[in-house]
């Protein structure tokens, strides 16, 4: 077993994965600087695992705070690198802001790499590195488009990174494209925290189901879709953190292929957004009041997962259901709204 580095580990997937981590034996040291996160999840990794990660609280864009971490901790044995901004729109706004802080962290993080000789690395990336493509489902040979968004063109960039480091150096590294993340923890104890106005549709549907929204706004109606509504691929947090422990392993137990591997996590299933409010209601029994409303700019049409690659290289399938992720998701909004 190991010891790795998680930064962002006290954020949505990276929390999920340290708890998968842990329980399959390895030892964990997270790295998270607390701007889109909160000091008590690592409680609640605790109260679900028995275990308390341990945590540094550092902005992993000061390279003399990289630096440091990784003097302290001469241990480690590799990273998963979650640490980054992800709001879309706020990245249109903030482009600076997001290539900085995006950028400089993935770099401080291979640079420490490169000089204490460390190989095992696991890159957080993004479906959205395919743009709209009409081919669909997505495999890893799609054609990567230039990115709609400054967080997407981080990903993009950060993957680019990767591939130069490893013409030069040993880098043994996986990326792993995210179709579309949610869901919370089965235990209750642990789920997606948005800041603010929910950006995304899931954290949006269950506050409006609770009553905090008054409806929620359907974006676009008039896609080639089954009924009109764009169709995402939505994969359970925990089977995602789940990918994140095979790959790890086959980095440790030198099974991959190449230097640079890449992976499409999803379910394989394309869902339209109205066929999600229909299977919240099923799962739930609570209606969601809905409208719908023009295209939001920058949405594509359709982005589900070809998941042959994965399956068979990680041996790993997604567990649970539409369903099961939606009425878990419910479950932890209510609970969190219980507690405000
Ligand atoms: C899903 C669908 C919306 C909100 C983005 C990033 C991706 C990842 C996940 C960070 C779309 C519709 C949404 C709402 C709606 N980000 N929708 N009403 O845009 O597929 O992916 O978030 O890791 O990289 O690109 O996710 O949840 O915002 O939207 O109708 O209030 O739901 O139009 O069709 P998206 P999303």
């Amino acid at each position: 077993m190991a010891k790795i580095l998680v930064t962002g580990g006290l954020g949505y997937i990276g929390s999920h994965t340290v708890v998968e981590l842990q329980e399959a034996g390895h030892e964990v040291l997270i790295a998270d600087n607390l701007v889109n996160s909160d000091i008590g999840v690592q409680e609640q990794i605790a109260r679900i695992t028995g275990s308390k990660p341990a945590l540094e609280v550092l902005d992993l864009a000061d390279e003399r705070g990289v630096e440091a971490l990784f003097d302290q901790h001469p241990d480690l044995e590799g990273a998963i690198h979650f640490a980054a901004f992800k709001a879309v729109g706020e990245s249109v706004a903030m482009p600076l802001m997001y290539y900085q802080n995006n950028l400089y962290s993935l770099i401080n993080l291979l640079k420490a790499f490169q000089q204490r000789g460390l190989h095992h690395f696991i890159f957080s990336s993004s479906c959205t590195v395919y743009g709209d493509s009409s081919e669909q489902p997505l495999t890893e040979e799609a054609p990567r488009k230039p990115a709609a968004s400054p967080y997407g063109n981080t990903k993009i960039i950060g993957e680019d990174i990767l591939r130069d480091l490893c013409e030069v150096y040993p880098l043994q590294a996986i990326s792993l494209r995210y179709f579309n993340p949610i869901g919370a923890h089965p235990s209750g104890n642990m789920g997606e925290v948005p800041q603010g106005v929910p950006q995304n549709l899931i954290p949006y549907l269950t506050q409006t189901a609770l009553g905090q929204r008054e409806y929620l706004r359907v974006w676009g109606s008039d896609y080639p879709t089954r009924d009109g509504t764009a169709v995402r691929d939505y994969i359970h947090v925990v089977d995602l953190a789940r990918a994140h422990v095979a790959a790890l392993e086959r980095l440790l137990q030198k099974r991959n292929e190449s230097s640079l591997e890449v992976f499409n996590i999803g379910t394989g299933r394309g869902n339209t957004v109205l066929e999600v409010i229909n299977a919240f209601e099923r799962a739930t029994g609570v209606p969601v009041p809905y409208k719908l409303e023009a295209r939001r700019p920058g949405d594509v049409v359709e982005a589900y997962a070809d998941t042959r690659k994965v399956r068979e290289k990680l041996g790993w399938t997604p567990k649970y259901s539409l369903e099961e992720a939606l009425a878990s998701s419910f479950a932890w909004e209510t609970s969190r709204s219980q507690k405000d």
